[in-house]
């Protein structure tokens, strides 16, 4: 049986497209993919780490970004240590609509969640609309702290984990 300190369960939630399951098939597996397969439902994977000595099991819950699959996620908001709400750089519309995942986390999700703000797809340099500053004014006015990653070129999605991790880690 495998043996651990703590199991620490992070939601990764965002509109359809912006790219969590890439997020999390780079930081459990290290691979990528162009194809985009929706999320029905919720997924999960599993890794394992040592953060500040304690050997930690993380599982990574990945939510469906479709409207109509939303009710299914909401179940599994309450026993998030931490939520990555994630939203894609070339895409406007899912960087205005961070405002609608948060009300579901105020609505659904404990207090003591931990939060972060990532802004994906940063390697998409000449289809950017977000810039860096206003992902950060936003994060800053919430008080979380924020990442540009990029899933594909494998650019800080494990700084973007293990800050959240780090983080529950600390708390418990
Ligand atoms: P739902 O399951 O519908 O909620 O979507 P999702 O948020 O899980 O998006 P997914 O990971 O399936 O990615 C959507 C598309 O964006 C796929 O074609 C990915 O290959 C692409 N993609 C994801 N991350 C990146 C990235 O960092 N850079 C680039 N260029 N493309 C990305």
């Amino acid at each position: 049986m495998e043996e651990y300190d703590l199991l620490v369960k992070l939601l990764v939630i965002g509109d359809s497209g912006v790219g969590k399951s890439s997020l999390l098939l780079r930081y459990a597996e290290g691979t990528f993919s162009e194809h985009h397969l929706a999320t029905i439902g919720v997924d999960f994977k599993l890794r394992t780490d040592t953060v500040l000595n304690k050997r930690v099991k993380i599982q990574v819950w990945d939510t469906a970004g479709q409207e109509r699959f939303k009710s299914i996620a909401i179940g599994y908001y309450r026993g998030a240590h931490g939520i990555a709400i994630v939203y894609d750089v070339t895409n406007e519309q899912s960087f205005n609509n961070v405002k609608n995942w948060l009300e579901q986390i105020t609505d659904h999700a404990s207090e003591h969640a931990q939060l972060i703000l990532v802004g994906n797809k940063c390697d998409l340099d000449r289809e950017r609309c977000v810039d860096r500053a206003r992902g950060e004014e936003l994060a800053n006015s919430l008080k979380i702290p924020f990442v540009e990653t990029s899933a594909k070129n494998s650019v800080n999605v494990e700084a973007a984990f293990s800050k959240v991790v780090t983080k529950v880690v600390e708390d418990n």
